[in-house]
């Protein structure tokens, strides 16, 4: 893969209005986490993850999909449906620019009280009961609450408590801890280079060193990663790969 390509490639991608979505997803990695909703299609991993966090909390059919990919041609015409019936303060505010929403990766998925009024752009996820437990465990399974209610300034879209981005453990949980949402998460970890002093982070029985290579110094990346511990990289759509090393604490 180029370097270009691995920028673009990974649960970590940023997109927003700033950070067009540079990849579409491989078509074969799309799947519908719930069978009986076959059109709603999330990434392969995402979907395993949230159909066991799901299970996990017994609220699979409480808790349901409502949203998930989304080619450019259907967010093109959620955003010109949504200009003609709702007005543009509305759109800007809850609908992302055609080319800029997250839901063209396959990592994002709208979720809902599942009811016969179900409403498609803002469904029902009240704060209680089994949704409520459902969005505090939510990094617990690698899912972060994308549009926070405190962050509308720095994500550009309102909050938005139906809307669930997979960015993959342990990034989740480094998040929800320092209250981070993903533009400000992939900015400080472009404090942390290569070159310079890693982000070393602690959970359970594990030890995490995380650091941005940017993509000027992405040939040959696999060749310096550790080859005797657990690895990861994600693009992040912004210059750069994020690499994730984890380490077994004795
Ligand atoms: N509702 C989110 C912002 C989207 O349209 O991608
Ligand atoms: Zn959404």
């Amino acid at each position: 893969m180029s370097p270009a390509e691995m920028v673009r490639t990974g649960p970590l991608v940023l997109v927003n209005q700033f950070h067009p979505l540079e990849r579409e997803p491989d078509a074969a990695s799309l799947l519908p986490p719930d069978n009986r909703r076959p059109n709603i299609l999330l990434e392969a991993r995402a979907g395993t993850v949230l159909n066991r966090f799901l299970s996990d909390l017994g609220c699979t059919g409480e808790i349901v999909p409502v949203s998930g990919y989304r080619s450019r041609a259907e967010q093109e015409a959620i955003f010109s449906d949504s200009l003609r019936n709702s007005g543009e303060d509305f759109t800007r505010a809850y609908v992302a620019l055609p080319g800029c929403s997250e839901h063209q990766t396959g990592l994002a998925i709208d979720l809902g009280e599942n009811r016969p009024d179900l409403d498609f752009i803002r469904p029902q996820f009240p704060d209680t009961g089994v949704f409520r437990t459902f969005r505090r465990r939510a990094s617990e399974y690698g899912f972060i609450l994308r549009y926070p209610e405190n962050k509308t300034a720095v994500t550009g879209i309102q909050f938005e408590p139906w809307h669930f981005r997979y960015v993959g453990w342990p990034h989740s949980r480094l998040m929800e801890e320092a209250g981070l949402v993903l533009e400000e998460y992939i900015r400080l970890l472009n404090d942390y280079p290569e070159s310079g002093a890693h982000l070393h982070f602690h959970d359970r029985d594990r030890s995490f060193e995380l650091y941005t290579v940017s993509q000027e110094n992405l040939e040959a990346l696999p060749k310096r990663l550790p080859g005797d511990t657990p690895c990861q990289w994600s693009g992040n759509n912004s210059g750069g790969v994020v690499v994730t090393i984890w380490r077994d604490v004795p």
